[in-house]
């Protein structure tokens, strides 16, 4: 069984590190995320977003995976000849009207330059 000046041991070099390192960790966490990137109201860039309705998926998900999700239903279509319509980029452009005040704005912001366009029409 543990004894009384062990546990006080361990309170020192775990709890309470631990605790401060909390306070610590909130703030921090809380200040990087106003740094994210999405269409909030007092964030930058400001994309125009469809004035209602959903993502094609939850929208958390697609800011983090539209390119692979797209980049994978292009080497469906392509190399297997499987076509999933509501992951096209013609379908994208059906809800996000505007590719200069959306997809290139938020691209702009973080600095990629995606190809695609040079093949595949978007409205500007
Ligand atoms: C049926 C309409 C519709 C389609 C089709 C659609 N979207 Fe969306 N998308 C929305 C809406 C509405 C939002 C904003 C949802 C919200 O405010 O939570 C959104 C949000 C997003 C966001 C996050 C924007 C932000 O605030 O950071 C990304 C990225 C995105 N869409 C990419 C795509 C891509 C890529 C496609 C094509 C594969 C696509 N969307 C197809 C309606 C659509
Ligand atoms: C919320 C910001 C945001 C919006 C809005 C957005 N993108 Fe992106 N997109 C990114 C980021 C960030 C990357 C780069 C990811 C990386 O480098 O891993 C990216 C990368 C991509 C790529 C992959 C490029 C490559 O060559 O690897 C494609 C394709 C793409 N986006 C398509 C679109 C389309 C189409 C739209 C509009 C319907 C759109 N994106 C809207 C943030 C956004
Ligand atoms: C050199 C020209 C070229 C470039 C660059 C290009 N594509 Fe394509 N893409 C094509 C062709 C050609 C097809 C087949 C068209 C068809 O069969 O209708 C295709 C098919 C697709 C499809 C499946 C068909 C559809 O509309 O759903 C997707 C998704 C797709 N590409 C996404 C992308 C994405 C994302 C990028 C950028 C990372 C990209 N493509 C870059 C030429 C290109």
């Amino acid at each position: 069984m543990a004894s009384y000046p062990f546990l006080f041991v361990r309170f020192l070099l775990f709890v309470l590190p631990l605790a401060v390192g909390l306070l610590w960790a909130v703030p921090t966490v809380a200040l990087a995320d106003g740094d994210h990137i999405h269409g909030g109201e007092s964030h930058h860039p400001q994309l125009e977003l469809p004035p209602g309705g959903k993502c094609v998926k939850p929208t958390e998900w697609m800011r983090r995976n539209h390119m692979d999700f797209l980049k994978e239903n292009r080497n469906l279509a392509v190399r297997e000849g499987i076509r999933v319509k509501s992951d096209s980029l013609k379908n994208c452009a059906t809800c996000h009207t505007s590719r200069e005040k959306f997809c290139d704005r938020c691209h702009t912001y973080v600095g990629v330059a995606p190809n695609c366009f040079e093949c595949h029409h978007y409205p500007k």
